[in-house]
């Protein structure tokens, strides 16, 4: 629907956009933690998750609870007419009618972009299978800008780059702060192609390799990520590469005394309990920031500024 803004991916948005949102979540950050706010009141969002999430969903009702708007939640597909054979572009035409905005998780690429041009409300993509992912986007940069520094990180993506939906996304936003990316994941999982070679159009430098070892002690930020089992054609194939990279406090001998681990959760066993304990874990706050930065997100887009 032309006028209406959807939020998609992340390779359309400028370093403007992001940092105006940004500066949008430091200043509702207090909602997040202690104060109240009736900002939102009278609006309504809906949620639409055809795969699992925990911290998404809640973090997006969180947001809108905590800026005095409601949830309707479509609970599960199970219970819904989703289990009845409904498409998503009918459930779309009906959910619009009762919501100003809606989040939509699928297990299709593309379902977001698909359910935008049936939506007369902004769509936003929760993930859209190993397509894009950019409200975790916002709120990791927003945790690197929070703990760390945005500007010319030397940053390490590393774990299952070809299905991860959140590095495909956050790659693309670092490419606008001149960041140096190390790829770092198995051959069978590297980013796919075209998205190494929009990064490397936009002039950032990449590399790759399969040795997280390697760059450990050369980062500021190490993105750890999950092997995504579910996105595997073959479960045989899945296996092959289960648990090839294990961060343990031992590794972390040698690092950088100001590097940032983060990890968009849920992790397996990619990285061990005992670095939960190290001033490099991030992970654990990174996913309380998903609440300033979706109440940003939310009041933009419903015009509550
Ligand atoms: C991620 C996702 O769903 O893509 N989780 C999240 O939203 N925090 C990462 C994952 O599932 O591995």
């Amino acid at each position: 629907m032309p006028g209406l803004r959807h939020i998609i991916s992340m390779k359309e948005l400028s370093r403007e956009d992001i940092e105006r949102i940004l500066e949008k979540a430091r200043e509702l950050e207090r909602f997040a933690r202690k104060e109240r706010s009736n900002m939102l009141e009278g609006s309504v969002l809906a949620t639409l998750f055809y795969e699992p999430s925990t911290r998404t969903r809640l973090s997006f009702e969180t947001a809108m609870k905590r800026l005095g708007g409601e949830v309707i939640d479509m609970v599960s597909k199970e219970v819904s007419s989703a289990a009845k054979g409904e498409s998503l572009a009918d459930t779309i035409r009906v959910v619009d009618k009762y919501a100003d905005v809606i989040v939509l998780r699928h297990p299709k690429e593309g379902s977001a972009r698909m359910a935008a041009e049936f939506s007369s409300v902004p769509i936003i993509n929760a993930g859209d299978g190993a397509g894009h992912h950019p409200t975790q986007t916002r709120l990791d940069l927003y945790t690197i800008m929070r703990v760390s520094c945005l500007e010319g990180l030397n940053i390490a993506l590393a774990g299952d780059l070809k299905y991860g939906r959140t590095v495909h996304s956050l790659a693309y936003a670092l490419s606008l702060f001149g960041a140096n990316i190390t790829l770092v994941s198995p051959k069978q999982l590297r980013i796919p192609e075209f998205i190494k070679s929009d990064l490397r159009a936009r002039g950032i430098g990449i590399r790759e390799t399969e040795s997280l070892e390697s760059v450990m002690n050369e980062v500021d930020v190490l993105y750890v990520t999950r092997i995504q089992r579910e996105r595997f054609p073959d479960h045989e194939e899945y296996m092959k590469v289960a648990g090839v990279y294990r961060i343990t406090g031992k590794l972390l001998d040698g690092v950088r005394d100001n590097l940032i681990i983060m990890h968009p959760l849920p992790r397996i066993d990619e990285i061990a309990p005992d670095v939960d304990r190290t001033k490099h874990a991030k992970y654990f706050e990174q996913a309380f920031y998903g609440v300033p930065v979706r109440m940003a997100l939310l009041s933009m887009l419903l015009e509550a500024e």
